[in-house]
């Protein structure tokens, strides 16, 4: 039976007053990517920032590897195998390549096949090439390589991508796809946010569209590629 990495029940997320998110309910399996789409404003981020500690849902369930995690703290649920790769990057400009992944590295004990610099550059190798560059310097795509392989560092079972092709021109985004595929090969578990319908059902096993803060279509991947009104319904893509 699949093992369920990351499933989601009736989430609830508020602003204040001001709901953005209402009755989420996902679930990921493992060595799956599920897709996130929306338009500008749809509650992706507020979804995957709450899946990943830093914001607290008002109503609901978030289960990693079936344990409860939704009132515990970004650092707890860190350790327990979920990493952000967050929106624009946020990676250190002022520091070197190799010293934004080394303040990543966390070693995790008993887990076998663990991520380290060479594992990390072996996958990216641009940024093995430019390790000592400082991170402010590198282009759009390599800084979004750098920010996943600050992520990797962190030995996640869960990656949370929220926007990666953003930015980019057609090119790099292509290179993103193909890492995301090297991850999903390597059995990392993988929500991607987008608002690149063609990437993101390129390398998607599951799609859950939101719209204000609802779900407005969830299925496979294949089902939501044959419903070609859907991205101009919902995601403003024509
Ligand atoms: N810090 C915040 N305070 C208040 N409202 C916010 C905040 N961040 C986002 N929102 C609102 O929540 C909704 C969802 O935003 P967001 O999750 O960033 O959308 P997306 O990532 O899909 O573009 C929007 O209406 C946005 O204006
Ligand atoms: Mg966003």
């Amino acid at each position: 039976m699949a093992t369920e990495a990351l499933s989601v029940n009736n989430l609830e997320i508020c602003y204040g007053q001001s709901r953005a998110v209402n009755q989420l309910s996902l679930t990921l399996e493992e060595g799956c990517v599920l897709a996130l789409l929306g338009r500008n404003g749809a509650g992706k981020s507020t979804s995957l920032n709450t899946f990943a500690g830093l914001l607290q849902s008002r109503r609901g369930t978030i289960k990693v590897f079936g344990r409860q995690v939704e009132r515990l703290s970004p650092e707890a649920i860190a350790r327990g195998g979920v990493r952000l790769v967050p929106q624009g990057r946020r990676i250190f400009p002022s520091l070197t390549v190799l010293e934004n992944l080394q303040v990543a590295e966390q070693q995790v004990a008993g887990r076998s096949n663990s991520w380290n610099l060479g594992r990390v550059y072996a996958t990216f190798g641009r940024l093995k090439e430019r390790m000592r560059q400082r991170a402010g310097t590198l282009s759009g795509g390599e800084q979004q390589m750098l920010a996943i392989g600050r992520a990797l560092m962190g030995n996640p079972r869960i990656l949370l991508m929220d926007e990666p092709s953003e930015g980019l021109a057609p090119m790099i985004v292509a290179e993103v796809a193909q890492a995301i595929k090297t991850l999903k090969a390597d059995r990392l578990s993988i929500v991607l946010v987008e608002q690149n319908f063609n990437l993101a059902l390129d390398v998607a096993d599951q799609v859950v569209v939101l719209n204000t803060g609802s779900v407005v279509c969830a299925g496979s991947a294949a089902s939501v590629r044959a419903q070609p009104d859907l991205a101009t319904r919902h995601l403003g893509v024509f």
